[in-house]
């Protein structure tokens, strides 16, 4: 891309910018860096719009990496319920008293990465947009936009980094990366880039060769197993029997229906109330529900009519939203 290129795409993310909570309009001074960071690591596995209303609500709740320091870890995991991928607020909570610890952010993107929950992407992003450092930002979006624009097959990360570097504008890198970013998120989506409205068309290999959305060449997934897991019912005078799971591991630390392990065959089981099939990252999983009458070791009575703040993971949310479902048709 030349320098040209650059002021093209700086003048259109002015024009068009997504109005976000953590973001200063463009050509303003950088936004606070916890809001930043707190998107970034919001944003990791998660869409804008899921995000956005729920980091509002999470900053009306600690305002400050210093609120958030002091807050109790089952706060914070209950806030963090429905999101997914729970290692990241156990995360969250670890660099936010780590910062609290030092004082501040440090603000270099090598610095930050040796922060919990903190990687090559959301180190650079951090770096760019709060601190003003030329760092090189590459998530998907920003991938798709470089591969297409130079018209790649499967370049290394390394590549397309050097490749971001190369035209980042020193004095303006926050709002560049995010101007690479609404780029790829509104115009040069993943199927049926919008080129007609593609500041960098005319500097656009992917664009020339006619087929653009051919551009990256899709990467092949491994198959994702299948596992099966049972969850109890206890309920009892208006309220049902919660645990906490085990801090490490897959939802951690998370408020969850008791039962037993996940495995790779179906339990032998009769009256199930139903079943919830939920897809992780690394499997997907058939969990039947099943009504229990005694509770055992540690756990507590939740009232049904506040399990909206239960701070249930969505597989267990929607296990309770089925029982509760079969129970009114009973
Ligand atoms: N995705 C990841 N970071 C983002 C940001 N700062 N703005 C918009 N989308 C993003």
């Amino acid at each position: 891309m030349t320098a040209n290129a650059a002021s093209r795409l700086l003048q259109h993310y002015v024009d068009n910018f997504r109005r976000l909570p953590w973001r200063s309009p463009p050509g303003e001074p950088a936004p606070d860096p916890y809001r930043v960071w707190l998107s970034e690591v919001m944003l990791q596995q998660t869409t804008v719009a899921t995000v956005r209303p729920r980091f509002e609500r999470f900053v009306e709740r600690w305002p400050t990496i210093h609120a958030l320091a002091a807050a109790a870890d089952e706060d914070v995991l209950s806030e963090w319920a429905g999101l997914g991928y729970y290692a990241r607020a156990r995360h969250l909570i670890a660099c936010a008293r780590e910062v609290e610890r030092r004082g501040a952010f440090p603000t270099t993107a090598a610095e930050l990465r040796r922060l919990p929950g903190i990687g090559a992407y959301t180190s650079a992003a951090i770096a760019a947009i709060a601190f003003g450092q030329t760092a090189p930002a590459v998530d998907t979006n920003v991938e798709r936009v470089i591969v297409r624009l130079h018209g790649l097959k499967s370049p290394s990360r390394a590549e397309i980094e050097r490749l971001v570097l190369a035209i980042m504008p020193a004095d303006r890198p926050g709002d560049f990366v995010q101007a690479v970013m609404d780029l790829g998120a509104t115009i040069c989506r993943p199927t049926k880039p919008c080129c007609g409205d593609c500041p960098l068309r005319r500097d656009c290999a992917a664009f020339a060769s006619g087929t653009p959305q051919v551009f990256p060449e899709p990467r092949r997934r491994a198959v994702r197993p299948h596992k099966y897991g049972v969850a109890h019912w206890i309920e009892r005078g208006g309220r049902v029997w919660l645990v906490r799971r085990p801090a490490k591991g897959l939802l951690g630390g998370m408020a969850a229906l008791p039962g037993g392990d996940w495995t790779a065959s179906p339990p032998e089981l009769l009256n199930a109330i139903g079943t919830v099939r939920h897809v992780f990252t690394h499997f997907s999983l058939d969990l039947l529900l099943v009504a229990g009458s005694e509770p055992a070791g540690e756990g507590w009575w939740h009232p049904l009519d506040q399990l909206g703040s239960a701070g249930l993971p969505t597989l267990y949310r929607r296990a309770a939203e089925l029982a509760l479902t079969a129970r009114q048709a009973a």
